[in-house]
């Protein structure tokens, strides 16, 4: 019971093909809710595809084979009669260069509630509000909902795609690589907002700066290779790593 209540996601003995590519090998972890995990690793170990694992967004991809595991709360989200529509409600995603679309501020969040069946204007006008005020862009863009989306700087556009996913009402949250694109200003925006969001929601984030995860999340977790090297409570893994190919890597001698 205990166990249930600290974690959000289990993941057991998840295998991933891309063709003839063995991509993840035999993941298994279980990831704590209202926390903020960090995936970590070099680049091509594996972390997006394991983050798509945990909406099923690989699914779309021609070849690829998908073997075990991926609990969120008690129910298998691989098992027969899962809809995929209501988990990718339920696990958003946030996209590496913050995909805004070309219309209103205000469609752009309306869009994820509409797709659900919301048509109701003071509904749907509540639900932006909302949205826009968890992510902290409300004050900004009260007085302007009509205009372009592409009208706001890219740090803006990156919280309003986070809030486009908070209009879902999800439960966990998932960002590739959030702040790649973005100053450093709109980095540490992003980052406050991360840790809001972790008090209500399951966040997971897949970072390629250590400094980034070392700050940033509670949770880390080393790939190497499409394995689990090692997970555990961030600060540990910064300071006192148990692999030695864990400490390699965040002292910056591996490779
Ligand atoms: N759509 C795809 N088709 C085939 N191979 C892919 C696809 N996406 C990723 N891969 C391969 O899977 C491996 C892991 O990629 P990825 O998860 O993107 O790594 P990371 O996010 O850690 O950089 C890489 O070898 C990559 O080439
Ligand atoms: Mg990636």
């Amino acid at each position: 019971m205990e166990y249930e209540n600290k974690y959000k996601i289990r993941i057991e003995n998840l295998n991933l093909h891309f063709k003839t590519v063995h991509v993840l090998k035999g993941i298994n972890l279980s990831i704590p809710r209202n926390a903020i995990t960090a995936l970590i690793g070099p680049s091509g170990c594996g972390k997006s595809t394991l983050l798509r694992c945990l909406n099923r967004m690989n699914d779309i991809i021609d070849d690829v084979k998908i073997e075990g595991q991926v609990y969120l709360g008690d129910r298998d989200i691989y098992g027969p009669d899962i809809n995929v529509t209501l988990l990718r409600k339920k696990v958003g995603m946030v996209f590496q260069r913050p995909v805004a679309f070309p219309i209103s501020i205000y469609e752009n969040v309306a869009c994820a509630p509409r797709v659900h069946g919301v048509s109701r204007k003071e509904t749907l006008d509540d639900i932006v509000t909302s949205s826009l005020e968890k992510v902290g862009l409300w004050d900004e863009v009260e007085g302007k909902l009509r205009k372009s989306a592409l009208s706001l700087s890219l740090g803006q556009q990156q919280q309003l795609c986070i809030a486009r996913v908070m209009a879902s009402e999800p439960e966990v949250i998932l960002l590739d690589e959030p702040c790649s694109a973005l100053d450093p200003m709109s980095t540490m925006k992003i980052e406050e907002l991360m840790r809001q969001l972790a008090e209500q929601y399951t966040v997971v984030i897949v970072t390629h700066s250590m400094q980034q995860a070392s700050r940033a999340s509670d949770y880390t977790v080393f790939m190497l290779s499409g394995e689990i090297i090692e997970f555990g409570p961030t600060e540990q893994i910064f300071t006192s790593p148990k692999d030695s190919k864990t400490e390699n890597y965040i002292t910056g001698r591996f490779r």
